[in-house]
C-alpha cells in the first residue's frame, strides 16, 4: 500500500490542487474519522482541503472552511460531524447544483469528497456534470448501500443498541415481560438482523422478509415459553412494521405483560468504535487517492475485507438484499432461548 501510495505521489502530484469534503444526508459515528483521514492523507501531497459545512446546501451557499491537519486534530473519537449535516433541498435541482458548481471554481475546488449514504451519490453523480471530480464515501448506520459490504456507523449503532437491548433484557427479565425494541434502518434490516443476532432475540422482524404475526411472533413466543423462558425480545426494523401494534397484538393475544422501545436518534450518536474509526480512516485515505491518480465518479467500497472504488452510476444501480446466511442463522436460533 505504501510503495502504491509512493508511485501515485511521484506519478500524479500536482494534478489535483484543492479538495473539498463534505458531510451529507443523517450523521453516522466515524464521520469525522473520515473528514480528518481526508485532510491528513490531501495534507500530505501537498493538496489543500476546504471543509464544506452543512452538506450540499453549505457548497451553494459558500459554506467554507479552510482544513489544515491541525484543524482536524481530536475528532477522530468523536460522534457526529464537525461540519453538520444536512439533506438539501436545493441541490437536487439544477440551478442548486450550477450555483454550487460556481462556488467551487470560485474557491479553485477541483475535487470533492462527499461523505454519506445513497442520497449523498446521487447528488454527486448529477454534479460531476459540471467537470469536478467527485468521490463518495459510504457512511451509513442503515449499512444499505448495495455496492460496499460496510458502511462507517453500522457497527457504532449496532453496539449502541445491543447495549440497549441488554439493558432492556435485565429488566424483563425480572418482570416476566416482554420487550418490543425498535431500531433504525430506513426500508433495510441490516441494522435489526445484526442485533437481533448478537443480542439473542426471540423473534426480529425486517422489511426484506414480509411477516406473519402468528408465524413469526406469536408462535415464537410460544416455543420460548415451552423451553422455559418467561422474558421475551422482540426486534423490529423501522421498516418492518410498528413496534407500537406488535406491542399491542402480543400482550393481546398471549397475555404478556409488553413494553415497547424505540431507540431512535441515540443509536446515531457516540464515539465511533474501533472499526467505524479505521474503516472511516482507510476509506478517507482512499478517496483522496482516487482524486490524485485522476479518477473521478467513484464510490470507495470494502468488499470481502478490501478497500476499493466502483463507479458511482453502477453503484447506484446495484441492490443490496439481507445477508441471507446471517438471517438463516437466526432463524435457527431465535425462539429457543439466549
Ligand atoms: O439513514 C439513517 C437514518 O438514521 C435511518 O435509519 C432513519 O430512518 C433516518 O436516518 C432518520 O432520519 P432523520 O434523522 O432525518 O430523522
Amino acid at each position: 500500500m505504501i510503495e502504491y501510495y509512493k508511485a501515485v505521489t511521484a506519478m500524479d502530484k500536482g494534478k489535483i490542487k484543492r479538495i473539498g469534503v463534505l458531510t451529507s444526508g443523517g450523521d453516522a459515528p466515524g464521520m469525522n474519522a473520515a473528514v480528518r483521514s481526508v485532510v491528513r492523507s490531501a495534507s500530505s501531497l501537498g493538496i489543500e482541503c476546504l471543509g464544506i459545512r452543512r452538506g450540499y446546501n453549505g457548497l451553494i451557499s459558500g459554506d467554507i472552511e479552510k482544513l489544515g491537519p491541525e484543524s482536524v486534530s481530536r475528532i477522530i473519537n468523536r460522534g457526529g460531524t464537525v461540519l453538520y449535516t444536512a439533506r438539501s433541498e436545493e441541490f437536487r435541482t439544477e440551478q442548486g447544483r450550477k450555483k454550487a458548481s460556481e462556488v467551487c471554481r470560485l474557491f479553485g475546488i477541483d475535487g470533492l469528497v462527499a461523505i454519506g449514504g445513497d442520497g449523498t451519490f446521487r447528488g454527486l453523480l448529477e454534479f460531476s456534470k459540471y467537470g469536478i471530480a467527485t468521490v463518495g464515501v459510504p457512511a451509513t448506520i442503515d449499512n444499505d448501500i448495495a455496492c460496499t459490504d460496510y458502511t462507517i456507523g453500522f457497527d457504532t449503532a449496532a453496539n449502541t443498541a445491543i447495549e440497549a437491548v441488554d439493558r432492556l433484557r435485565d429488566t424483563m427479565q425480572s418482570h416476566e415481560r416482554c420487550s418490543v425494541v425498535e431500531v433504525m434502518g430506513r426500508n433495510a434490516g441490516h441494522l435489526a438482523l445484526y442485533v437481533g443476532l448478537a443480542s439473542g432475540a426471540t423473534a426480529v422482524l425486517v422489511p426484506e422478509k414480509p411477516f406473519d404475526f402468528e408465524r413469526d411472533v406469536a408462535e415464537r413466543i410460544r416455543i420460548a415459553r415451552i423451553n422455559g423462558k418467561t422474558h421475551f425480545m422482540i426486534i423490529v426494523a423501522e421498516g418492518a412494521g410498528s413496534a407500537m401494534t406488535i406491542g399491542d397484538k402480543i400482550h393481546e393475544e398471549l397475555g404478556v405483560d409488553t413494553r415497547v422501545t424505540i431507540l431512535g436518534h441515540i443509536q446515531r450518536g457516540g464515539a465511533p468504535s474501533a472499526r467505524d474509526r479505521v474503516t472511516a480512516t482507510s476509506m478517507g485515505f482512499h478517496a483522496v487517492n482516487i482524486l490524485v491518480k485522476g479518477s473521478t465518479n467513484r464510490v470507495v467500497c470494502e468488499r470481502a475485507g478490501k478497500t476499493s472504488d466502483i463507479d458511482i452510476a453502477e453503484a447506484l444501480s446495484m441492490k443490496k438484499g439481507l445477508d441471507e446466511d446471517e438471517y438463516s442463522v437466526l432463524e435457527a436460533v431465535t425462539g429457543i432461548g439466549e
